[in-house]
């Protein structure tokens, strides 16, 4: 059997999407640039082990800030939302967020999109309980750690006037045929739901932030985020010359899958698929134990004999987002494909590990 390395897991589907949507990926050089420039000699477990995995143009972002001390950086990113609580998939960009603004001692604007909520569900939700998720998601969104004197969160509803001359600039130059195509719209779809990428989009203009991002610099946008969002990006970067402003540089996050299996991404709309921010421990126990799609055996001699296939374990994938002491992980991750731990074992250690994270935010949870 194949010893299990850090490249080993990195490569994991990682590749197949890094080719998909023509990214780049987080290389050995750029992180130690990133250590260069912001002064540090370890990062999270995040970025070495490759969870925060490519990027588009962080690179020249990095030679920017490097040439000119008069520009400055600022992050943008998001949540729409959709339920009470924010899951564990969502803890990753914005942990990734929180990451970057320690390391560049910079600004973060948070969006929230009740808007897009409103528009986009299909169950008859009003305005206002969507904004009452918006609240709660808020609340989660500032327990993972932001620096309160340099972060600005703001609701697409009440916000829209400081947006709104940079949303008429994107409409202005975005031709509706050429939207459709970037978002699979069709002429069935309501025109608030046609429009609504270009209000994602403002926040890429650091106009959209008078009073927040000192005029004196000369800003530019980094977004980290999951590739689900890219598609509003890599436009906004197609038209941003023609409306005279930067293209952003981003960052993304790997998605982390969905209980019932890795080909999909953890989803607020498929409850078994996730484990969330105000679950109880009790609940993800049984979410683990019953759902958590497994690569092992079905029986002690078939794993004692084959061992398992990691590829397809959720746990095991969970353990790589969420278990810090690398060598332990690669450690079991060994132990399991090589038919010596069960999986029952490795989906305790999971359960374990995932009850410490929500119960760690639970009690630093603002209410
Ligand atoms: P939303 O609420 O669907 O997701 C919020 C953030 O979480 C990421 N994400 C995931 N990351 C890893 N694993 C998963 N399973 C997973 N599921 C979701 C998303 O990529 C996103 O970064 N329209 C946006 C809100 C938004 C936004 C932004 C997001 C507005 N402006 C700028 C990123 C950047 C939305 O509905 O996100």
């Amino acid at each position: 059997m194949s010893d299990i390395t850090v490249d080993t897991v990195k490569s994991e589907s990682t590749q197949k999407l890094i080719d998909q949507f023509g990214v780049q990926p987080i290389s050995p050089e750029l992180i130690e640039r990133i250590k260069k420039y912001t002064k540090k000699d370890t990062l999270s477990h995040f970025i070495e082990r490759g969870i925060f995995m490519a990027h588009r143009d962080l690179d020249h972002l990095l030679t920017q800030l490097e040439k000119n001390p008069n520009e400055k950086v600022y992050l943008y990113t998001g949540r729409g939302p959709s339920s009470t609580s924010l899951h564990l998939g969502h803890l990753l960009p914005f942990t990734l967020t929180l990451e970057l603004q320690r390391l560049f001692d910079c600004p973060v604007v948070i969006q929230i999109t009740d808007d897009e909520k409103y528009l986009k569900n299909q169950d008859g939700k009003s305005l206002d309980e969507i904004s009452d998720y918006g609240r709660e998601n808020i609340k989660d969104i500032m327990t993972i750690g932001f620096d309160p004197k340099n972060t600005f969160v703001f609701t697409n509803r009440q916000y829209i006037n400081f947006l709104y001359p940079n949303i008429l600039k994107i409409q202005k130059s975005i031709l509706t045929r050429r939207l459709f195509k970037f978002f699979g719209s069709t002429d069935n779809d309501s025109i608030g739901k046609v429009n609504f990428p270009t209000i994602q989009m403002a926040p890429c203009c650091p106009s959209s932030f008078p009073t927040f991002l000192n005029p004196i610099f000369k800003w530019r946008c980094l977004i980290p985020c999951a590739l689900d969002q890219d598609p509003y990006f890599r436009l906004f970067r197609d038209i941003a010359s023609s409306i005279k402003e930067k293209k952003p540089a981003l960052i993304y996050s790997k998605f982390l899958p969905s209980l019932l299996g890795r080909k999909e991404k953890m989803s607020s709309s498929v409850d078994k698929s996730a484990i969330f921010l105000n679950d109880t421990p009790k609940q993800i126990k049984k979410k683990i134990n019953s759902y958590a799609f497994s690569g092992g055996q079905d029986t002690a001699e078939l794993q004692a004999q084959l061992g398992a296939n990691l590829d397809v374990d959720v746990a095991i994938s969970y353990l790589e987002f969420f278990m810090e002491d690398h060598q332990r992980f690669l450690e079991i991750c060994q132990q399991y494909k090589d038919g010596k731990l069960m999986t029952g074992e490795v989906k305790k250690i999971t359960i374990e590990i995932i009850i410490k994270v929500v119960s760690d935010f639970q009690e630093n949870r603002f209410n």
